[in-house]
């Protein structure tokens, strides 16, 4: 019993640190990495980029 009870203090103590995501962060990350950062989505994940990766959808 003690031991919950321990358990329960320590977790409302960390409540502050627990956040989550928002719309506004969606667009933050968005306007960082396809403006401000310019990512190409045409830039694949292989040394050779005019071959194909191989999958079929
Ligand atoms: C990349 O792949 C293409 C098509 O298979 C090939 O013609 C070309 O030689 C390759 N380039 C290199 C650097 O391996």
């Amino acid at each position: 019993m003690l031991s919950i009870v321990c358990a329960v203090l320590i977790l409302i103590g960390h409540a502050p640190d627990v956040t989550c995501q928002t719309g506004a962060n969606v667009k933050a990350l968005k306007q960082k990495l396809f403006v401000t950062d310019a990512y190409d989505y045409k830039v694949r994940p292989t040394d050779n980029q005019s071959e194909p990766i191989g999958k079929k959808y």
